[in-house]
């Protein structure tokens, strides 16, 4: 495609107009009626190794806050949760060749009632409340559960996800999601690597790769803020 000199110009004009929209983000941020929180892949085999680490015991209560705040509004957006672990012992799900299951090697055989499993014990789940839990065995959240349907038939059209690893489950599940025409936002407090020792690609995706697609990363202080501002969420 040649550009003119003109959409040149008018490109550079919008990229100064989306600098500006983003400045302004804390003020203004709204996430609507339709929108579901996702907290993804927070079981303990994972969480639970970083949280004697700075790094991991901020993005503990950094998570921790978001889900309390959510399940204190008035009126709860529909709120899922991750697991991984696998349907029996024998793994049905991810063979041993399966390239995903070098990722998960250290999860073992571990099934639904295996305590590393569960969700840290740090964050609150409250099925009863009407927070979804769904299982999985990729990186990808909506992998071989009901997650597409669940948020196509509750209408939701953007979504806020928090999880762990920055470069497993929240990359692909941006991707995915962005693809099926949601709004996207992550919230950079909440996501983290692990190990926490690989220098960059933290940052390189919160800055660089998640706002080229164009999706929206966002920090817990303007999350709070603008769940304020939202709603009442329909679910
Ligand atoms: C910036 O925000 C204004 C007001 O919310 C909106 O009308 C405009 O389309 C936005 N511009 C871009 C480039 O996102
Ligand atoms: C957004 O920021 C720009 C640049 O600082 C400013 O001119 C504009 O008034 C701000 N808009 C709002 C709604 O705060
Ligand atoms: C656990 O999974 C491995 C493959 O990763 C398999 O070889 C082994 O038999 C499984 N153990 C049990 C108890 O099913
Ligand atoms: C979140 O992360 C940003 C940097 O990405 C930092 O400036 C901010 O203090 C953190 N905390 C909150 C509560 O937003």
């Amino acid at each position: 495609m040649k550009l003119s000199f003109s959409s040149i110009l008018l490109l550079s004009l919008s990229s100064v107009a989306v600098a500006q929209n983003a400045t302004n983000l804390s003020s203004s941020l709204n996430f609507g009626t339709h929108y579901a929180v996702l907290n993804l892949d927070l079981i303990t085999a994972l969480v639970s190794p970083l949280s004697a680490t700075p790094a991991g015991s901020e993005f503990i209560s950094s998570v921790s806050r978001w889900i309390d705040a959510v399940h204190a509004l008035p009126s709860r957006p529909l709120t899922i949760f991750t697991r991984i672990f696998f349907s029996n012992a024998r793994r049905p799900e991810v063979g041993p060749n399966a390239p995903f299951a070098k990722t998960i090697a250290g999860l073992g055989n571990a099934t639904a009632d295996n305590p590393i499993t569960e969700v840290f014990p740090a964050f609150t789940v409250d099925e009863a409340g009407g927070d979804v839990v769904l299982q999985k065995a990729r990186f990808y959240a909506g992998a071989g559960n009901a997650l597409e349907e669940i948020l196509k038939t509750q209408g939701i059209d953007t979504v806020i996800l928090s999880g762990i690893r920055t470069s497993g489950v929240i990359l692909s599940t941006a991707y995915h999601l962005f693809d099926l025409d949601y709004k996207v936002y992550v919230i950079a407090n909440n996501t983290i690597e692990s190990p926490p020792d690989t220098p960059g690609i933290n940052d390189a995706i919160l800055a660089g790769i998640i706002p080229k697609l164009p999706a929206n990363v966002i920090t817990l202080d303007q999350a709070l803020a603008a769940i304020a501002r939202s709603g009442p969420a329909v679910y």
